[in-house]
């Protein structure tokens, strides 16, 4: 019998490669024609799960993309069970030119692992996997019991997630959920995140004449409903980007000293960060950090716009229709479903008469904040240690992840966010990558985490 860890060394060339298979279908669940591979990754999934030791892993359909569900409680009641989230779809690879290597035939360059959902999110939760094999494999069995969710609707605001979380109360039940689906500080600099943004996704549309008009012949006289929208985008925030909606601070948790503080302490490499962000300068409101503004406060941006003639050359139009997707990242205690209601109110009201609005709700999500004291944390951070040798810090995210709130909510569960991908990982962006080193730590701090969870008990 060797020891999980050492069965996990032993044998990175083969999760590797197991990895790559995964990473080859493209579970892309914002474009309908990749229904099939969105089926086909869920089943590998399954089937990855089962070879790991789970005697029950299934697809379970949703009204939209399956769920894949496992469980294995061999540890017995008295022993605690953690809830393994991740997701298995990926985001469009688009602009698909600029990757050096086709995001769906992995590839090793250096020390990284290049594919479309190499970092989010099918590396990180297969990290989990392996943990659960490297158990299996050596002792026979993880020293906690475990139940995985892991879903196919992430990438497109999880229309089918917290349903399937409010049906199925009982079978997911849980001490702790566990998340890798975020990043570390650097290679050697782990980080515990305590905290998440919500989200806001709005799409608006503005309506001018019935239809597209001679730009000579009637403009000045008919207001253009793309330069109605833009007027009207513009004055929503100011110059630094404090948003002038009305009431939209209003339930911002504000931050007390302690944490400015503490988050002023966390290493921050400026000329690293514009760097790695493609910028020459920071921006924002010069009362906050970068670290807090892209953290602990809330965003406005407008994602696209689009209408009238785009196409090569010059058409001299005014046209009918407007549009814009804009997106709000909302910090605890800001609620999303308040939050669109005060922009759609706000919208209305500054329309000018000669023009119509619409605005449709694609998608948004809770911010959470994890209490930072639980067993459940600390065992996280010591599992960390162990794995990287450095403590870890604890720092906010900007970035969304709403089943955090929903396990808060409905099941009463806290979430350990574990993540193992980095800063530079380009989530979303050509060229999504794994650092393997990281990936080799994260299947050690998992396996670190379950045992010292279940030493330190139901808690
Ligand atoms: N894994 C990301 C969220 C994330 C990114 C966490 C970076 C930590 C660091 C997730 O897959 C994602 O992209 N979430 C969306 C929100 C969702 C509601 C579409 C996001 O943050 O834009
Ligand atoms: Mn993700
Ligand atoms: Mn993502």
């Amino acid at each position: 019998m060797v020891d999980p860890l050492r069965f996990a060394h032993d044998n990175q060339p083969r999760i590797l490669d197991e990895l790559k298979s995964f990473l080859c279908i493209p579970s892309i669940s914002a474009q309908a024609v990749h229904r099939s591979d969105i089926e086909s990754a869920a089943r590998w999934l399954a089937d990855s799960l089962r070879a790991a030791g789970f005697p029950r892993a299934e697809v379970m359909p949703t009204p939209g993309n399956p769920v894949v569900y496992a469980e294995w409680l061999a540890a017995g009641p008295d022993a605690p069970t953690v809830l393994v989230y991740g997701h298995y779809d990926v985001q469009p690879p688009d602009p698909v030119d600029e990757w050096l290597s086709p995001p769906f035939e992995p590839t090793v360059r250096g020390t990284n692992l290049y594919a479309r959902g190499a970092s989010d999110d099918k590396g990180q939760l297969f990290v989990h996997v392996k943990a659960a094999e490297a158990y299996h494999a050596t002792v026979g069995a993880p020293p906690v019991n475990l139940k995985f969710i892991v879903e196919g609707e992430e990438e497109i605001g999880s229309p089918s997630l917290d349903p399937f979380i409010e049906s199925h109360r009982g079978l997911l039940a849980a001490d702790v959920a566990l998340i890798s689906d975020s990043h570390i500080l650097g290679p050697d600099t782990p980080s515990i995140v305590y905290a998440l943004r919500g989200l806001v996704y709005l799409q608006v549309e503005v309506t001018g004449p019935a239809f597209d008009l001679h730009s000579g012949i009637y403009g000045g006289a008919v207001n253009n409903p793309l330069n109605a929208l833009c007027r009207m985008l513009a004055s929503l925030q100011d110059a630094d980007g404090r948003v002038l909606i009305p009431g939209f601070y209003d339930r911002v948790r504000p931050l007390d000293e302690d944490e400015r503080l503490e988050l002023g302490r966390i290493p921050f490499d400026r000329e690293a960060w514009l760097e790695e962000a493609g910028v020459s300068t920071d921006w924002g409101d010069p009362d906050y950090t970068v670290i807090e503004r892209t953290t602990a406060r809330p965003t406005l941006d407008v994602n696209g716009i689009w209408g009238g003639y785009i196409e090569p050359g010059a058409k001299t139009v005014l046209p009918s229709k407007g549009y814009a997707k804009l997106s709000m990242r909302l910090v605890p205690d800001q609620d999303p479903a308040e939050i669109a209601r005060l922009v759609r109110d706000h919208l209305a009201r500054i329309a000018p008469p000669s023009v119509s609005v619409v605005v449709h709700d694609l998608h948004g999500g809770d911010g959470a904040i994890v209490d930072r004291k639980s067993p459940a944390l600390r065992a996280a951070a010591q599992a960390y240690a162990a794995s990287f040798g450095a403590e870890p810090i604890f720092v906010r995210e900007g970035g969304s992840i709403p089943v955090v709130a929903t396990f808060q909510r409905v099941l009463g569960v806290e979430t350990v966010l574990m993540g193992i991908g980095l800063p530079d990982d380009r989530l979303h962006s050509p060229n999504e990558k794994l650092h393997l080193p990281n990936f080799e730590r994260g299947i050690d701090t998992a396996i670190h985490f379950l045992r010292l969870l279940a030493d330190a008990g139901k808690g």
